[in-house]
């Protein structure tokens, strides 16, 4: 019976054989993963015999990760800030520059505010659970128009114990408004660049997460003047860019109803995040403003 040391080291190199980067490290995530164990048990165990089931269990999610198969599809769960989400193929996995989108509106909306927020395109529902999380005090919803990602946003908010809003619809149709922020992850590749994504990406997750049509700013056209109808005086727009978005959004902010308009960057250096603030209009002053009588 081999040891769970010669299991691993046979399983990477299955991996590394598929062409999968870092192997031995995905096999053992794999492994902790099947076994419900950390990695450092894995190094404590090395000469653990596994049963049968584990082993067949195991190895047959080795096979689908060598066929190209994400690892968080095949676990069903991906980290985000710091909390486990479920996710399935009916939404996109959560990434870690979605992670600078809600740093940015956690830096906007006050610890204890009662803002009403929305996530638009809510997929996993990572974004908008974890606002409610973060933000206890605020009223949180999250829209999609796929009910298999609202299925899996639900039972992410109910898991993790968030109070969440969830509606189907076509972006911010279901979404009355006034909101304090409206934030947005939406589909941003364009159809030409669909064959240059990596296959992983390509062939496994959501279509309609991914692509946004013939150009990639098709979803800011639409999304940037509903926000900006929904949007109270002083109210702010998040939302997640493509690496080379910013030029696409960047005149779109430029319309008269927005102002400190931002530009984040992420650890390579690109504009992954712009924000923008709903103006108040001319005799509506902003709040701690001493506004003339
Ligand atoms: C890029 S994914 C973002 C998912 C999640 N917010 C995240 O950051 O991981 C975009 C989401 O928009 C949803 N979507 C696509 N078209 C839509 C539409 N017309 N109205 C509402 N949601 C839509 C997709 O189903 C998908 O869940």
């Amino acid at each position: 019976m081999p040891t769970l040391r010669e299991r691993l080291h046979q399983a990477a190199a299955t991996l590394e054989a598929a062409g999968v980067a870092g192997p031995l490290r995905e096999a053992e995530a794999l492994l902790a993963r099947r076994l419900g164990r950390d990695r450092a048990w894995l190094y404590a165990h090395p000469e653990a015999a596994l049963t049968d089931a584990e082993a067949a269990g195991w190895e047959a999610w080795v096979r689908r990760r060598a066929a190209g198969e994400p690892p968080q599809y095949i676990a069903g769960a991906a980290e985000f800030y710091g909390r486990e989400f479920r996710v399935t193929p009916a939404v996109l996995i959560p990434r870690p520059e979605t992670e600078l989108l809600v740093a940015a509106v956690l830096e906007r909306v006050a610890a204890e505010a009662a803002a009403r927020i929305v996530d638009v395109g809510t997929g996993s529902g990572c974004i908008a659970i974890t606002l409610a999380l973060e933000r206890p005090r605020a009223r949180v919803s999250g829209v999609d128009r796929s009910a298999a990602a609202l299925a899996v946003a639900r039972e992410n908010a109910e898991r993790l114990g968030a109070r969440v809003d969830f509606a189907a619809g076509d972006w911010l149709a279901p979404a009355a408004g006034p909101f304090d922020v409206i934030a947005s992850n939406p589909p941003y590749v364009s159809e030409a660049e669909l064959p240059a994504l990596a296959r992983e990406v390509r062939e496994h997750e959501p279509r309609a997460a991914l692509i946004a049509g013939p150009h990639g700013d098709e979803v800011y056209r639409r999304l940037i003047p509903q926000a900006a109808a929904r949007l109270r005086p002083g109210g702010w727009l998040a939302l997640e860019l493509g690496y080379q978005s910013a030029e696409q959004v960047r005149p779109l902010l430029a319309a008269p109803e927005w102002d400190e308009v931002e530009f984040r960057r992420d650890a390579q250096g690109w504009e992954r995040v712009a924000t923008a603030r709903r103006i108040f209009p001319e005799g509506i002053a902003p709040p701690g403003s001493c506004a003339a009588p």
